[in-house]
């Protein structure tokens, strides 16, 4: 469920209620979503929790297991439900999202066509930055995806944002009854040329198509077939570079190799916070007012994700 206290509001103030969906977060990297039920429990490797318990809360809430350690209950916003949801195919993620949200200029009131909805990762961004007026109709050829996204929808609360139809948009192309109504329109396709002709279609004056795909070569045949009714086309890839910040005991000055303090700041004041690397590649700070075996360390992540899929924007040409 988004948060919304009203049609018409987003709110993170709203009580937890029986039946409502909350993401139960551990850590950043420990979360899953939980129907509450007035019967129902949840068992961590913390000991229990009982959802009635849960019930009137606000979300956001810290509740405490039996032996009193605690989660928070938060609201599935897109960016957490992103994190959580099912994988049944590949997925979108935040910064492919977030540019994809911005890029296509979704707000509040568009209509957005989308292709396929895959496991809707996207389509909750989508209706999220749509809504309370405007509406997303996502197409998927796959029966049981859709269902499944339908259920999804459903239990985060907007199904009356989002339209899921089972189309090959490839070979059909979108439907008719949504020609020149398209505020914008998404791609995530195999053969993505094979729909920008219907996409065109179904744009209105000035509206935007974004196609995502893993590969160049999809790219460079999109791009052919977009060049004769779109202007203004771009590709980007989006890489995300997440930093993991820890605070560590150092032992001894021996494990740090470089110092970026007095000497070689360019004659600048001394700051309070010496910037030093470690062997390990970590940026260190070390604050010398306080303990000086105390540091706090920042290194990119090792996990981090790299290339998703190139984006390809482009705007329908106005004929007049
Ligand atoms: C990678 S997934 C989309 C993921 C989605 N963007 C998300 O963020 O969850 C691609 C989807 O396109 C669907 N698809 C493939 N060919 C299609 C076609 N011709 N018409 C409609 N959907 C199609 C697949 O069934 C699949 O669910």
């Amino acid at each position: 469920m988004l948060p919304t206290e009203s049609k018409k509001a987003l709110s993170f103030k709203r009580c937890i209620e029986d039946g409502d969906l909350v993401i139960v977060y551990e850590r950043h990297d420990v979360m899953k979503p939980v129907k509450v039920t007035k019967d129902g429990v949840l068992q961590n490797r913390f000991g229990f929790y009982r959802h009635s318990d849960w019930i009137g809360k606000p979300l956001g809430t810290k509740v405490l297991s039996n032996k009193g350690k605690f989660v928070y209950l938060l609201a599935p916003t897109p960016e957490l439900w992103t994190l959580v949801l099912s994988h049944r195919t590949q997925i979108l993620y935040i910064a492919d999202i977030s540019f994809v949200v911005m890029y296509l200029e979704v707000v509040p009131g568009c209509v957005v066509l989308e292709s396929g909805t895959g496991s809707g990762s996207l389509s909750t961004s989508l209706a999220r930055a749509v809504a309370p007026t405007g509406h997303v109709y996502s197409f998927d050829f796959h029966e049981q995806r859709a269902v499944c996204a339908r259920e999804d929808f459903e239990k985060t609360g907007i199904s009356s944002l989002v339209t899921v139809e089972v189309r090959d948009i490839q070979g059909q192309g979108f439907p008719e009854k949504l020609s020149g109504l398209a505020d914008s329109v998404f791609l995530d396709l195999p053969q993505p040329w094979l729909a920008v002709p219907s996409a065109a279609k179904m744009l209105k004056e000035d509206g935007v198509l974004c196609s995502f795909s893993p590969c160049i070569e999809q790219v460079q045949r999109t791009c052919e077939v977009l060049r004769s009714d779109f202007i203004e086309i771009r590709t980007f890839e989006v890489l995300l570079r997440t930093y993991e910040v820890k605070e560590m005991k150092v032992e001894t000055g021996a494990m740090i190799g470089e110092s970026h303090d007095e000497e070689d700041n360019g004659g600048q004041r001394p700051s309070k916070r010496k910037h030093i690397s470690n062997d390990d590649g970590y940026a260190v700070s070390q604050d010398n007012s306080s303990s000086p075996t105390s540091v706090v360390m920042a290194r990119p992540c090792s996990e981090a994700r790299g290339h998703t899929g190139y984006l390809t924007f482009a705007r329908l040409q106005c004929l007049s």
